[in-house]
Order: structure tokens, then sequence, then C-alpha cells
């Protein structure tokens, strides 16, 4: 019995740091989808990935591609992959660790607590040739770095969950993150330091709450957690404000309005009135410094709503 593969596909032309990604839905029946897969490869492009669609709904989508994983790619330093060993926490696809052994990573081990994203970022590691240095490994709720606790990286990345979500809705794992957004950000911050080797470096891209200025949380966070090295926090020009973002769940997913109004006056509370896009970059071991900059240009303009197009 043949079966629909509903896929997004994406593939990366031209040059490092100038990212069109060429984007083609695709419904493929039995093995022929394969063929057309690698076929796209095969048509010159540096990395092709294939992800859910936007409008698969299951919690268990695979994230197609969106602005972060573009930003991310543009600030992950050719210095900091060399030759690396790097962890990625929540693969996804698996872009990201692809990206980063096709620029020089010596291997990656990449975290996922989604069978079908590990179904999906095996599959994406066997099209780019990477499949011998990527270990895909399984993740734990509970505990984010356990399953390497006996490892340290020169490199950790990650694109985290990061969006804030309403109390008890059932949402994309690969989004749902607490009322801020930050539940996730702030237990990989916690426990990164002892997973990075000497001089180690922590690049993740996140949305974080803050003010109209600068995203409060995740230099309280920063502060509390990872003061013995150096970070920079670059933000994307352009932030959105909490309500802006959480409204979308009542036009877009039918959550209660009275539910997403509390969550608005929680945050006014807290003095949390806008979500950033950001680049953290932390090296440890390295003199004690807080650096916060802005994008020259915008990556997230928020004019598709996350995990919808
Ligand atoms: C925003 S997606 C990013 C995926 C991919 N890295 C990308 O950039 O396209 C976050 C991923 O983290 C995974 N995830 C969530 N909790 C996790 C955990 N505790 N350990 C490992 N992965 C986790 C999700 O299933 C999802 O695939």
């Amino acid at each position: 019995m043949s079966h629909v593969v509903d896929v997004q596909i994406y593939s990366l032309k031209g040059e490092i740091n100038n990212y069109s990604f060429s984007e083609q839905n695709a419904q493929f029946v039995g093995i022929d989808w394969l063929q057309q897969v690698l076929d796209a490869k095969q048509s010159g492009s540096q990395l092709s990935v294939v992800t859910d669609p936007f409008d698969y709904q299951g919690v268990d989508q695979v994230i197609p591609m969106q602005p972060e994983q573009y930003f991310m790619m543009d600030y992950l330093l050719p210095a900091d992959l060399h030759d690396a060993k790097v962890l990625e926490v929540g693969l996804g696809s698996g872009v990201l660790s692809i990206f980063a052994l096709q620029q020089g990573a010596a291997m990656v081990t990449g975290l996922e607590i989604n069978p079908r994203a590990k179904v999906y970022a095996g599959f994406n590691a066997l099209i780019n040739g990477v499949s011998d240095r990527l270990h895909i490994r399984d993740g734990n709720v509970q505990s984010i770095f356990a399953p390497v606790q006996d490892q340290q990286f020169d490199l950790i990345i990650s694109n985290p969950p990061f969006e804030p979500t309403p109390p008890g809705m059932d949402y994309y794992l690969n989004s749902a993150a607490g009322i801020y957004g930050f539940t996730f950000v702030e237990n990989l911050l916690k426990d990164a330091n002892a997973r990075l080797s000497d001089q180690g470096v922590l690049q993740i891209v996140t949305m974080a709450p803050g003010d109209r200025e600068v995203p409060g949380m995740l230099v309280d966070a920063v502060k509390k957690y990872l003061p013995h090295g150096a970070t920079e926090i670059i933000c994307d020009l352009a932030p959105i404000t909490y309500a802006a973002f959480v409204d979308r769940f009542v036009g877009i997913f039918g959550q209660d309005r009275s539910v997403i109004d509390a969550m608005k006056a929680e945050a006014a509370t807290n003095g949390i009135t806008h979500l950033h896009m950001c680049i953290l970059r932390y090296r440890k071991n390295t003199a004690p410094d807080l650096q916060i900059s802005f994008t020259p240009k915008i990556y997230e303009p928020w004019e598709t709503p996350l995990g919808i197009k």
C-alpha cells in the first residue's frame, strides 16, 4: 500500500549569507517522491531539507523554514564551526545541524523528542551527505541535557521552542514554551555552561520577552545563569508587541479571548510589552561581558504568524 507524504522542500541556492531558499510544496505517493527530492538536491543546491508544510496541524509538526533559521545561519561564525564538536538541542528537520556540518563542524549530536522530526532529520542528513557525522539522539523532556550529561561540546546550538503559549493549549512541540515563551530557554541557559568545553560557545536564536528597547527576561537570565563568560545579544530590528503576538491565538487557533486577555494582563504586570527575536552568543571562560546590539536589517517582518502561512 502506498502512503501519501505531504512535505515542503527547501533548497538553498547561492552563496553563504545570501540565502535564497527555493521552496516548493509537494505531495508525493510511494517511492517516486524520494527521486523528486533527490532531483531537487542534485539541481545544484548546497542544502536541501524536507519539512512538514505550514498547514500540518499536528503537535508533532516538523517545523518549516522561518526567518529565525536564516537569522541563525547568518550569525554562526566560521571560526566557531571549524572542526567543532557540536550539540544541537532540538533538531527538527536538521537544517541547522546540516548547515553546521557543511560549514566545517567535525560532528554534531542532535537531540530531539519528536519521533517524526528524527525521521525527517535522518532523511535530510542522508540526502545532504552528512549522515555519518550527524548523531541523532533521543531528547529528554524533563532534563534537556540528560542524554549528554557525560559530554562537553565546543559549540551548542539551538532554535528552541519559544512561543508564548496559552495555558493548557495542546500546541506544537516545536514552539510551546509557557505564557512568556521562555520556559525552555531558561532551562537551556541554566544547564548549558556545564556541557561546554573550555571556551566553548553557546549560540541560540530565540524570541525573548522584554520592553520596547531590550529583551529584559533574556538579559536577566544571562546575568543569573551565565556570569562567567562573555555574552552578545543581537536583537532583530523590529520587535512585536506581546499583545499582537498572543492575540493571534484567538484569530488563528480559536482560543478563548478571556484566556488571552489574562496572559496580557499578567505580562503587563511584569513589565513585558514586547517580544524580540534575538541571537544569544555566549563564550565560556572569557572575560565577563554583556553586549546588546541590533541587526542592520529586519529578519522577522511578522507578516506571517509563526506556524501558519
Ligand atoms: C523551533 S524547533 C527548531 C527545529 C530546527 N532546529 C530548526 O531550526 O528548524 C524546536 C525543536 O525542539 C524540539 N524539542 C522540544 N523539546 C525538546 C527537548 N527537551 N529535547 C530536544 N528537543 C526538543 C522540538 O520537537 C522541535 O523539533
